[in-house]
């Protein structure tokens, strides 16, 4: 299947092909797990499978509600076509429950609601470990401009919405999540779109009988079954019908 495809890109867990059509991609997701900027690492098995049909799913749900992805279709089950993009170099987190880096930061208790969702942005350079910036630091050095910030904030708005009904419908409650966001060039319009992916690699994820954590925190904090918990959110969602019998943990 994968032959003699152009690489384009190899990042921590994933690859980019060249893709069938000119502006098309091949995402691929690998098992591959890294933390703490890379200085953590492990191989998890059939983690890409999972947020591959999590990622998908999700993206075409917010394609269908009018929120732009890079998302076309799954094309199997590590692999999914994409639109190609011009990467805008942020990681855009949204915040809804007080955890990870920003109870250390500011000793905020894990699990305090914040008084309302809070965007924080960091810029991707895994040189420098992504450090926090402020919409100033992005202007000045051009890594978008006013226009596109107002347009991340409000798509991350709109995703942190859905995701949060989408994932409340099924007892998990969303912490926080990471966006990235990419400009796709349509002849003379260029439009700022979702891009990478939504999984629980970039979300943190609570049940909410338990409090037991479904996302990469279990990997994070060594708390093991990390694929499986990644499963049981996939299962829950109901996305794992076309995976056959004997995927369903628990
Ligand atoms: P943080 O609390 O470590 O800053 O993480 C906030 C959210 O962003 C959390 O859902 C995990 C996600 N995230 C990534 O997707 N990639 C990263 O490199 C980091 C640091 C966090």
């Amino acid at each position: 299947m994968s032959t003699r495809r152009k690489k384009i890109y190899e990042g921590k867990a994933k690859i980019l092909y060249e893709g069938p059509e000119p502006g098309t991609i091949i995402q691929h997701f690998k098992d591959d797990a890294t933390a703490f900027n890379a200085q953590k690492k492990a191989i998890l098995e059939g983690k890409g499978v999972v947020n591959n049909q999590i990622s998908a799913f999700i993206m075409q749900n917010l394609n269908a509600i009018g929120v732009q992805t890079h998302f076309i279709k799954r094309v199997n089950m590590r692999e999914q076509l994409v639109r190609e993009v011009e990467m805008i170099p942020l990681e855009v987190v949204c915040r809804n429950v007080a955890a990870g880096s920003i109870s250390q930061r500011l000793g905020l208790t894990e699990g305090a609601p914040l008084p309302r969702s809070i965007i924080e942005f960091y810029y991707k350079s895994d040189a420098l470990g992504d450090p926090m910036v402020a919409e100033e630091h992005i202007t000045a050095f051009n890594w978008a401009s006013t226009q596109e910030i107002d347009d991340v904030m409000a798509l991350t708005l709109r995703v942190n919405d859905y995701l949060h009904g989408m994932f409340g419908a099924v007892g998990i409650r969303l912490i926080d999540f990471k966006l990235e966001f990419g400009r796709l060039y349509e002849g003379d319009m260029v439009r700022t779109v979702i891009a990478d992916e939504i999984s629980p690699d970039s979300c943190r994820l609570w049940d909410v009988q338990t409090n037991e954590k479904m996302d990469k925190d279990r990997f994070r904090r060594d708390l093991g079954n990390v694929t499986e918990a990644y499963t049981e959110v996939a299962r829950r969602l109901g996305i794992l019908k076309a995976a056959g019998a004997g995927e369903s943990v628990h």
